[in-house]
């Protein structure tokens, strides 16, 4: 059994976490999760004030996470810190602070990478999302598709060539006048449209064409900033007969409808291509129950399950990242004091291959 404290300050969510277990029988015993609601006021995340609110909340965090879980650091084996991607200066405030924890301990510190925590937190709650999957990842600075084999052994089939998922959930929120983070206002705005509005536009799906093919370049690849530009001549064209909230609500529900289905095909072609019966969403836009229900209906005919996180471990939290920690440690990585924080790092262990014939397994 391995005692893990993790630790995760990458954007704008203080977290730490304490995890015991063993490969994938973990038990989490602790989670405390600060949001920064400063960023509302600003309409998006303002990176000095992130990195000084981190400075501020961190040590109450992790002091919290350790009380909860009954344990003191004597009785940790290992700290596991997110040193990339994400804000250099938010980053480097647990990554500073993780070494020196580790250090005073007398324990091991191990860099983790942000994505590759999403990738592990669905795993928590659900014990049958475990390797081999499709993993979609979707979050407010990354999209990825990946094909996992298994733990540590990625295959990067498609990511986004501009705007992440949650990204354009966020900018289209700002274009509706709804608030920052903008993901679920949106979601909720279109739920109110039973469908979309008749009259109204239906938005091409960006990067999806029936003619496409494995090993074209954008049969998994997804752009989202197109439909940005749709969504705004959309709202300025309303037809007179509707109300400017219904028009919104029309709007709001035919950009999801656009996302979805692109996330959702592109899915389901990983799935197909692979011979995956399982499905893993991770990424604070897992929260999203529209596109949740677009992957399972897209991949019912493949007998695939699909498994998404419940909102507390689909947005940026410490637990899956002591859980990712604990696999590197596992493995027998060690970080150490010279770790250091990247605004964009690799996700380990990930080939790209776009030729995708091959079955892995
Ligand atoms: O994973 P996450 O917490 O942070 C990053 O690593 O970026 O993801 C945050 C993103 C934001 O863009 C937010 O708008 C989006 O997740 N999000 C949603 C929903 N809830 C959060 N997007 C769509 N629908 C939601 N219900
Ligand atoms: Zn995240």
């Amino acid at each position: 059994m391995t005692m893990v404290l993790g630790i995760e300050t990458s954007c704008d969510e203080t977290s730490a976490a304490v995890l015991e277990g063993h490969g994938d029988d973990v038990r989490l015993r602790s989670l405390v999760i600060l949001s920064q609601d400063v960023h509302r006021v600003f309409g998006g995340v303002v990176p000095e004030i992130a990195s000084r609110a981190h400075l501020t909340a961190l040590v109450p965090v992790v002091t919290r996470a350790l009380d909860d879980a009954d344990i003191g650091t004597r009785d940790l084996d290992v700290v596991a810190v997110t040193n990339g991607p994400g804000l250099v200066g938010a980053l480097l405030v647990g990554v500073s602070y993780g070494k020196a924890l580790a250090y005073a301990a007398g324990i091991p510190v191990i860099g983790v990478h942000h994505m590759e925590g999403h990738l592990f937190a669905t795993s928590l709650e659900h014990p049958r999302a475990v390797p081999p999957f499709t993993a979609l990842l979707v979050s407010g600075g990354h999209t990825m598709l990946l094909d996992v084999a298994g733990w540590g052994d990625y295959r990067l089939l498609g990511r986004t060539r501009d705007d992440a998922a949650g990204e354009a959930f966020d900018k289209i929120a700002k274009l509706l006048g709804l608030p920052y983070p903008g993901g679920r206002h949106v979601e909720a705005l279109a739920a109110t449209a039973n469908a979309p509005a008749a009259g109204a536009p239906r938005f091409t799906r960006p990067m999806l064409r029936r003619d496409q093919k494995p090993g074209d370049a954008d049969y998994y690849d997804v752009s989202f900033s197109g439909l940005k530009t749709a969504v705004l001549y959309a709202l300025r064209d309303r037809l007179p007969q509707y109300t400017d909230n219904v028009w919104r609500a029309g709007i709001a529900r035919a950009f999801q409808d656009a996302l979805v289905e692109t996330l959702a095909e592109k899915t389901a072609r990983a799935a197909r291509a692979f011979g995956r019966t399982r499905v893993v969403i991770g990424g604070g836009v897992a929260c999203n129950r529209a596109l949740v229900l677009g992957v399972t209906e897209r991949v019912a005919g493949l007998d695939a399950e699909v498994f998404a996180p419940s909102p507390r471990l689909a947005t940026d939290n410490a637990a899956m990242i002591a859980r990712a920690g604990l696999h590197r440690f596992e493995c027998g990585e060690r970080s150490d004091l010279s770790l250091n924080a990247y605004a964009s790092l690799a996700l380990p262990g990930t080939a790209r291959d776009t030729a995708l014939v091959a079955r892995s397994g």
